[in-house]
């Protein structure tokens, strides 16, 4: 149906019959496996592996070797944006991502660029053909970006925060400031993922990581408002066949029908909800995806393949549901573990299509 050998994860988005369950995880590709790290070590840091073709290529089909996942998502980052907008983006052992241009001013925002993808982003969209290449139509391959929300957040707080305060001060004193960070990010994103989908992506995930941290307006306002126009400006089918776009807002369970609203085919949830009541609560409009803690995978096989069986029956009968993590995978998880979780979900989900 979608020249692919395995369409589970494009037939559940569209809630057509699926034999089982199809699964993924979020940050599938990366570091609790022994065969990235060991490539890892050879290059001084994370970014110039993005950057680099072959080798973001090689890493994204890593897991597929491993496991029988029933999606693929290019290796990347999704502060490759800002960076690209010329903020300086590197990543500390320690504390993680540091823009070393951070937004402070008025200024600073007029001076941010809408890019051409296929010019600075040119190494994403060359390793997606490279990928598609080498994939083979074995499963589709997902492409994604972050939301305007959650890129801003690291672009104003200078890189990862707790407290988000430099981000909150701002959206509460200057809010025509932040929209104007918003509008920027919106359109290079919409430049970026439509450049994805047409170097080959089969789907679009879009990660608000932060959009849980708001309060309901804000949410409204700041996050779901720039999420949708994004949505109305991507290309919706490519080459005869449907792009799904997914939206996962972390701690955004509250808001559910809300964002089920705004024309994606599926919402990703953590693992805060019964996913039974997610799918209650949207109905027949969109899919769902996840929702298992990632931290059951430190635990023991038959634990991970209880917790596997109990989101399957809050889930219930039938199509719509891709099986994933309430987030990434954790860096040090056990590999095999998540080799238990994919298992499981495939043998324990038959009897329920
Ligand atoms: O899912 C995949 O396997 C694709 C690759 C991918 C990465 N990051 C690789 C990565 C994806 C989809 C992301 C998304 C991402 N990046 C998000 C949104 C999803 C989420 O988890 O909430 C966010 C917030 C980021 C920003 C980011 N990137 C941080 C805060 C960090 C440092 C801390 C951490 O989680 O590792 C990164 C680095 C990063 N991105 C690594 C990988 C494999 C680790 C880098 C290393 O190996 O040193």
């Amino acid at each position: 149906m979608f020249n692919l050998k395995n369409d589970r994860y494009l037939r559940a988005i569209l809630r057509k019959p699926v034999d089982v369950t199809p699964v993924w995880m979020m940050r599938q590709a990366g570091r609790y496996l022994p065969e990235y790290k060991k490539i890892r070590a050879k290059f001084n840091n994370f970014l110039s592996l993005c950057k680099n073709v072959d080798i973001a290529c090689e890493i994204t089909l890593q897991p597929l070797r491993r496991y029988n996942l029933d999606a693929a998502i290019v290796f990347s980052d999704i502060l490759i944006i800002p960076d690209a907008m010329g903020l300086g983006l590197h990543f500390d052992e320690k504390n993680g991502p540091i823009f070393l241009h951070p937004i402070t001013c008025q200024a600073d925002v007029d001076r941010l660029p809408v890019h051409d993808p296929e010019q600075e982003l040119s190494y994403v969209m060359n390793t997606i053909r490279m990928i598609h290449k080498n994939l083979k139509g074995e499963v589709p391959l997902l492409g994604f970006s972050g939301s305007p929300w959650t890129l801003a957040t690291y672009m104003v707080e200078g890189g990862s925060s707790k407290v988000f305060n430099k981000i909150k001060k701002l959206m509460y004193s200057e809010p025509i400031i932040l929209h104007k960070i918003l509008n920027k990010l919106t359109e290079n994103i919409i430049l970026y993922l439509n450049a994805q989908i047409c170097a080959g992506v089969q789907s679009v995930m879009l990660f608000d990581t932060w959009g849980g941290i708001l309060n309901w307006s804000a949410y409204r306002e700041f996050s779901l408002y720039y999420l949708h126009k994004i949505i109305d400006n991507l290309i919706r089918t490519n080459k005869g066949c449907y792009i799904p776009i997914v939206l996962f807002t972390k701690g955004g369970n509250q808001w559910l029908e809300d964002m089920a609203e705004i024309g994606c085919d599926a919402l990703g949830i953590d693992w805060t909800i019964n996913i039974g009541d997610a799918r209650r609560r949207v109905g027949d409009k969109v899919a769902i995806q996840g929702n298992m803690d990632p931290s059951i995978l430190y635990s023991s096989p038959l634990r991970i393949e209880k917790e596997v069986e109990t989101i399957l029956k809050s889930f219930g009968k039938g199509s719509g549901h891709i099986f994933n993590l309430g987030h990434g995978i954790h860096c040090d998880t056990p590999p095999e573990n998540a080799g238990i979780f994919i298992e499981s979900v495939h043998k324990l989900s038959r009897i329920w299509h």
